[in-house]
């Protein structure tokens, strides 16, 4: 059984989408730890009621960014996850740790990559009109939400749509794919070929 650590920085229906999918058994996995680094954040309540080790990191008790990332980099290795799930997690992470777990984690972003990355991308694709938005599965890189995508899903944007209405419609996707996308990896049905990211048929 594949080992699945996940970070979240606030509400945490991504991280229960997780949870949940592994209690159902749709996603074969441990989740061994959440890591965050909020104390306030939503996410620890429903780790916690999951039985899910909780490992917080008061990123606003740090001196600096470089002080924060070396004690999340010692939390990852601690928690010796196969598969690191960034479910809401709001911080860009540092070249050491994305080289060191390259190929290992993956994000969850509320837009159709690569348009609308970086914050409030909802918001961006109603500004900018499209008819169509969406979310994005993709493994983490040095970059922000630049690394080869597993999944995406698409959902319409409607004339009355704001923000809030248009982010609501993509969360009922995202909790699909996150899960679905971390599936495929405790699988290992996932192959990387460059930029390109191909899905391995199921075994029997
Ligand atoms: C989600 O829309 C996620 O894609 C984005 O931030 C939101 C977090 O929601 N990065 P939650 O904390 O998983 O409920």
């Amino acid at each position: 059984m594949k080992r699945i650590a996940v970070l979240a920085s606030g509400r945490g229906s991504n991280v229960q989408a997780v949870i949940d999918a592994i209690s159902a058994g749709t996603l074969r996995a441990e989740c061994v730890r959440l890591i965050t680094d909020n104390p306030d954040a939503h996410a620890i309540m429903r780790a916690g009621r999951a039985g899910v080790p909780v490992t917080v990191l008061d990123y606003a008790s740090y001196a600096s960014k470089e002080a924060y990332e070396a004690d999340l980099f010692a939390a990852m290795t601690d928690c010796r996850a196969d598969l690191f799930v960034l479910a809401g997690y709001m911080r860009i992470i540092g070249q050491a740790i994305t080289d060191t777990f390259a190929g290992r984690m993956i994000n969850i972003h509320p837009a159709l990559l690569p348009a609308f990355a970086g914050l409030h991308a909802q918001r961006q694709a109603i500004d900018y009109g499209v008819k169509v938005a969406g979310c994005t599965v993709h493994f983490v890189d040095g970059g922000m939400d630049s690394g080869p995508i597993i999944l995406q899903a698409c959902v319409p944007v409607l004339e009355t749509d704001d923000e809030n209405s248009l982010a609501e419609r993509i969360l009922v996707e995202e909790h699909r794919i996150l899960p679905a996308a971390a599936a495929l990896f405790c699988e290992e049905r996932i192959a990387i070929e460059g930029r390109r990211v191909r899905i391995l048929p199921a075994r029997d």
